[in-house]
């Protein structure tokens, strides 16, 4: 069975089901050896993120995921307009829960039933928890998910629907994880977090491995929101871990998006500092973002900067303008994922560079 590493500190941990951060406060990783990559054995998997199964550290020959599956993953990646030859969307709005998030929920869920979990917490501004209830809904297991009472209704609708139990915080976005935490210790259960338990990680990595299948070539850059970085961070160690396999040569760029009013990375990362200190979040329509205190901050900077990437910050406007663009083009997208294009739109590249922008969540959510 693998162990945990704090971030922080180094220390070691065994893995529970309880587990989730350090006595010192730091996030935790999964120790492992890079997996072993062999895309001949993809094939023998059905069409989804399972393909990559073999990369992922459940027990050996464990099939839980069998059970767990709604065709997650294999989300289209096509051109963006006949206009614009190098650059192309990942339709990760075409997921059973309708956003990005089913990636890291349906293997975190996995490994919450493989843990033998009773029940799991989850706190989030919205798609993150309504991936964890359905799939939790998919494993049987009872799930509490913490919002905030300005949730989107159709997320909150969403998140019911599936019978998990609602808990509704008035407060910040850090009050809602804040009460979750609380409730985790109290309850003493698997905090189902997309944030803090690195298997959700796992999920989001194949990200990389299906535009390392779809696209045969490696982009040149990534366009990538970000709030809590579990994109981001997916995307980044699924490129480390085809790069180590020598499937790869070199690395993308990551450029990532936040919104102006909500932007501690993007401050961390123009000022030069290894962690983002805590900002005062000035409100904006990009609620799956709106993160003022990023947990994983120091990784998401090690990250953007080890491939030579960058930040932008968008505008509110930028945000809206740049919806009813994507409309004009077909692409319904819920207004965080909007910001994803504003930032193509902002990002001056070479016309020849080859990128990737996800639509990470359906316009029907943000309604
Ligand atoms: C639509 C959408 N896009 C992007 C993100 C950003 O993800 P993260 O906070 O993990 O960086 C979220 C998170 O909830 C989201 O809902
Ligand atoms: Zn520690």
């Amino acid at each position: 069975m693998e162990q945990f590493v704090c971030n922080e500190c180094g220390k070691m941990h065994e893995v529970t089901a309880t587990l989730w951060k350090c006595t010192c406060g730091g996030v935790l990783d999964i120790v492992k050896e890079t997996p072993k990559v062999d895309p001949a054995s993809w094939n023998q998997y059905p069409n989804s993120l399972w393909r990559y199964v073999a990369t992922m550290p459940f027990e050996q020959g464990s099939d839980t995921w069998k059970s767990v599956t709604m065709g997650e993953g294999q989300s289209p990646l096509i051109l963006l307009d006949a206009e614009a030859p190098n650059t192309y969307v990942k339709v990760d709005y075409m997921m059973p829960t309708l956003s990005f998030k089913d990636r890291g929920a349906a293997v975190l869920m996995a490994k919450a039933k493989e843990l033998g979990a009773a029940k799991v917490i989850a706190d989030s501004s919205g798609n993150a928890g309504t991936a964890i209830a359905a799939y939790a809904a998919r494993c049987g297991i009872p799930c509490d998910i913490y919002l905030s009472d300005t949730t989107s209704p159709k997320k909150i609708a969403q998140v019911e629907a599936h019978g998990a139990t609602i808990k509704e915080i008035h407060g910040s976005r850090e009050d809602v994880a804040a009460a979750a935490q609380q409730a985790v210790a109290a309850e003493n259960v698997f905090y189902a977090s997309h944030v803090y338990n690195p298997y959700f990680y796992e999920g989001t990595k194949t990200y990389a491995y299906e535009i390392y299948e779809q696209l045969a070539e490696t982009p040149d850059a990534l366009i990538v929101p970000v709030g809590n970085g579990t994109l981001l961070l997916g995307a980044y160690y699924g490129f480390q871990e085809l790069l180590a396999n020598r499937l790869i040569e070199r690395m993308p760029k990551i450029i990532a998006v936040q919104a102006e009013n909500c932007a501690p990375l993007a401050t961390a990362y123009r000022n030069g500092q290894q962690k983002a200190e805590a900002v005062a979040n000035k409100g904006t329509l990009a609620e799956g973002i709106a993160i003022a205190a990023p947990a994983r901050s120091k990784q998401i900077l090690e990250a953007v900067r080890g491939t030579g990437g960058t930040f932008i910050e968008i505008s509110e406007k930028e945000i809206l303008t740049a919806r009813q663009l994507l409309a004009d083009k077909g692409f319904y997208v819920e207004v965080t994922s909007a910001i994803n294009y504003a930032g193509y739109l902002a990002y001056r590249s070479a016309a020849e560079e080859k990128i990737v922008l996800p639509l990470c969540g359906a316009g029907i959510k943000s309604e």
